[in-house]
């Protein structure tokens, strides 16, 4: 494989040592460059870079890339994602249009159980094409990593489709990939009035069957009213501590009432959501090692409460953020579109958006060793933009792609 030289790179972003895992507080608000860079690609390695002036002479073992007028970052980390699914939901759009909420179609039978029926009636092979396709599409659109749950498979084969159909993506090596169970994404039909029998098989046969298989490097619970309570959600969470897994949850969508502090309690790496924050959820937050991960396309879709990112970068909690692209709350992986709604909605900055999704958003998926910056030796996944005045354009020209290549474990993908 030749080495690769990007020369003349306008800004090469996201410079950083390697002991920095995540950024938080103020910290936020500097993405820190190098202005007329280099950097060299060894198989799918950054091996190299700094100022153009100290660029080392180039043989014909290199293939050139000149980078006049385009910048250079870190592919995009989307930490949170549900892309493992099957058919869409866009009747439902529709009816959310005219006047139903998420909530009354759900009860309808609709939302996650919709998906879930639809899920169980595919075959592997079908579920995976389907996703294959939505990795493709966000690999164009500059992300290089992405963590993937379960939760429409809602029994124990389904489950295991899934989990099947994520461990067959990661076999494809294009792009690092994370697997979250959950299992304990909603109620299916059957346990209605049942619900200790779905949760003992969720925690008797479910995890211990799929984490012997070494297919769950995540446990995630969507907790929530109607949906997992925080006995339930505990219940989980202390069986994965048990078992050594680490913890992601759905938490405070709609309410606040206690899943956060769980969380906490329980060395959760994120809690992801929190369109609801209170004084108390802040309290139990700060000074813990949970990263929020905040999902504010899910919000423009639903239309609901933005989660309140400067309230938690004030407090010095470390924020992500991610695509959450599922069938019914985020039908879009694009993090461009992410960084932009954080941006115009949330009101972070450019350079917070960016940590967000780059570092931070490593980090939520325990990839900051690897991913999420330009560090001499982490994998080299980038993204070169086309020719722009000020990297405030990527958020600026919202539904415009700004990226013109992407390069994944070390190769040009066009
Ligand atoms: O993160 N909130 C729960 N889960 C997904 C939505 C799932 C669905 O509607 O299919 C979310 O928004
Ligand atoms: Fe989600």
């Amino acid at each position: 494989m030749p080495k690769i030289l990007l020369i003349n790179i306008k800004k090469l972003y996201q410079v950083r040592d390697s002991q920095i895992h995540f950024v938080k507080g103020i910290e936020m608000k500097t993405l820190p460059f190098i202005t007329n860079a280099f950097l060299i690609i060894k198989n799918n390695l950054i091996i190299d870079f700094g100022e153009m002036n100290t660029c080392p002479s180039s043989d014909e073992n290199f293939k050139i890339i000149d980078c006049s007028n385009r910048m250079v970052l870190p592919s995009w980390c989307d930490s949170h994602s549900h892309i493992v699914f099957s058919g869409n939901r866009s009747t439902e759009y529709m009816d959310r249009i005219k006047g139903l909420s998420y909530e009354q179609i759900a009860e309808n039978g609709g939302g996650i159980l919709n998906s879930a029926k639809l899920l169980q009636n595919t075959s592997e092979i079908n579920l995976l094409k389907q996703s294959q396709n939505r990795v493709e599409e966000i690999i164009a659109s500059g992300t290089g990593a992405i963590e993937i749950k379960t939760g429409y498979g809602l029994n124990y084969e389904s489950e295991r489709k899934m989990l099947n159909v994520i461990k067959r993506l990661k076999n494809k090596k294009s792009i690092s990939i994370k697997s979250t169970f959950l299992g304990a994404h909603a109620f299916p039909k059957e346990y209605k009035n049942n619900k200790n029998g779905y949760l003992d098989l969720i925690i008797n046969e479910m995890i211990p069957d799929f984490h012997s298989l070494g297919l769950i490097d995540f446990i995630d619970v969507f907790c929530e009213k109607g949906y997992f309570n925080l006995k339930q959600t505990k219940k989980i969470l202390s069986f994965a501590n048990k078992l050594g897994i680490e913890s992601k949850i759905h938490v405070n969508q709609f309410n606040s009432f206690g899943g956060i502090k769980l969380a906490v309690e329980h060395k959760s790496r994120t809690v992801d959501h929190l369109e609801v924050l209170t004084e108390n959820d802040i309290k139990y937050l700060k000074n813990s090692s949970t990263m929020a991960v905040l999902l504010p396309t899910c919000s423009f879709f639903l239309g609901i409460n933005y989660a309140n990112s400067r309230k938690l970068i004030t407090n010095n909690i470390p924020i992500a953020i991610a695509s959450d692209y599922n069938p019914g709350s985020s039908p879009s992986g694009n993090m461009n579109f992410v960084i932009s709604t954080a941006c115009t909605k949330m009101k972070l900055t450019t350079e917070e958006a960016i940590n967000a999704a780059t570092i931070n958003g490593a980090y939520s998926m325990g990839l900051s060793d690897k991913l999420g910056s330009i560090t001499k030796n982490k994998i080299a996944n980038l993204i070169i933009t086309k020719e722009i005045e000020s990297i405030n354009e990527i958020p600026y020209n919202f539904g415009i792609s700004k990226i013109d290549k992407v390069i994944l474990n070390g190769k040009i993908i066009n």
